[in-house]
């Protein structure tokens, strides 16, 4: 008999990315290559002495072996430092941070360590992806919740309050939102967090976002009482270019992080050493560098406003993050638009309506190409358009 796969297989498809890669290299094969306008994985490199750190601790013959299940703590402290002086927040390396391969696994982590089958968990609609997928592939249920535009896609507490919130265990929030690029505030993260105490639940805030487009990061730990309530995602790939390093953390208090790390303890082994001191390194550098990193992304801004004037989309100029969340006109379905465009234009900008139901008239568009490949793009969508 073939082996059948796990029932929680068929709760979940495969990431809309994965597909749509696929179908993109099948265009490239024939014809004008595609650029894509899509995802969001900086193209920039990390500065040299972090590239630097790598190698010289790789070159060391003893730097190879499995690593302690809670990271060096060197790393920790760096992480503390920079929730000191960036977020004002103070944590305890020892018990409050736990470093982590990326903030996206993270949310499997946590997941694991809270939900039983059954529990109830709020998702944001628009949000990533993820927190659904994770959430149904533990047995969970999923209880959108809505953002809206006319509400600067902040959550409106006062509705969920409506609800039955007796078996909700966890509400994912992200800000900097993606994929609006919605920005948080301080009063926003205190009715977070008296709304998590309220009902007993945790609110897990997946904050990759905070540096870049953003001169305030914030942090839902510097909230009052954050501590009993809140855990909080962060990761190096978007602010110091490392996606595919895969450098993270989950930070909360020491009872939360002990479960966490009751789950990790028994899936991984470790980040590799040399990594762990290139990230040091990074959470080391001065404000100049998210600076520098900003003016770039600042200007390749401009020009995705320009694509997105002539396509007739409306946005708001004053997003967080690494894309630009644009309204279609009319009320074309942005899988549609988006196909239209990949076909017509070989450029590929991702549909708002894959990060749920209220995005369905939105595009996506990510600030991780230079400015001469945006530009190379509104070439081409301007013969499609004329
Ligand atoms: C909202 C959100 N959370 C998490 C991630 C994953 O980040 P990491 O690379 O730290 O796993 C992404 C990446 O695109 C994201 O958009």
């Amino acid at each position: 008999m073939t082996p059948v796969m796990a029932n929680r297989i068929s709760r979940v498809s495969e990431y809309y990315f994965s597909t749509k890669l696929k179908q993109i290299e099948e265009m490239n094969r024939s014809g004008t290559a595609v650029i894509n306008l899509g995802i969001g994985s900086p193209d920039l490199p990390p500065s040299e002495n972090v590239i630097g750190k790598l190698v010289e601790s790789s070159m060391k013959h003893d730097n190879h072996g499995y690593q302690s299940y809670r990271g060096i703590g060197s790393l920790r402290q760096a992480f503390a430092a920079w929730y000191r002086k960036y977020y004002r927040v103070d944590l305890d390396p020892l018990h409050e941070i736990l470093p982590l391969m990326g903030s996206k696994e993270g949310i499997f982590y946590i997941s694991m360590a809270f939900l039983n089958e059954g529990d109830k968990v709020l998702v944001p609609d628009p949000g990533y992806p993820t927190y659904k997928a994770v959430t149904e592939l533990v047995g969970a249920e999923v209880i959108t919740y809505d953002l809206r535009a006319e509400k600067k896609w902040c959550p409106e507490l006062d509705r969920l309050e409506k609800l039955d919130l007796a078996q909700v265990k966890i509400m994912w929030v992200n800000y900097p939102h993606m994929p609006t690029g919605a920005k948080a505030t301080r009063a926003l993260f205190q009715e977070l967090v008296d709304f998590g105490k309220r009902h007993d639940m945790l609110v897990c805030n997946d904050n990759p976002y905070s540096f870049i487009l953003n001169d305030d990061p914030l942090s839902l730990l510097d909230a009052k009482g954050s501590k009993e309530t809140a855990l909080e995602l962060n990761s190096l790939s978007k602010s110091h270019n490392m996606a595919g390093w895969r450098i993270g953390m989950v930070t909360g208090n020491r009872a939360f992080i002990d479960h966490i790390n009751t789950v990790t303890s028994n899936i991984q082994s470790g980040m590799f050493l040399p990594v762990q001191h290139a990230a040091i390194e990074a959470l080391d550098h001065p404000r100049s560098w998210y600076n520098q990193l900003n003016r770039v992304y600042s200007g390749r801004r401009k020009r995705v406003w320009q694509l997105l004037d002539l396509l007739h989309c409306t946005y708001e100029k004053e997003q967080a993050g690494l894309f630009i969340w644009a309204r279609i006109p009319g009320e074309t379905d942005s899988f549609a638009f988006s196909d239209e465009i990949l076909e017509r234009a070989r450029v590929f900008i991702t549909p708002g309506g894959i990060f749920g139901k209220n995005g369905v008239n939105y595009i996506r568009v990510s600030l991780c190409s230079p400015e001469e490949i945006i530009l190379e793009s509104i070439k081409r969508i301007k013969q499609i358009v004329q």
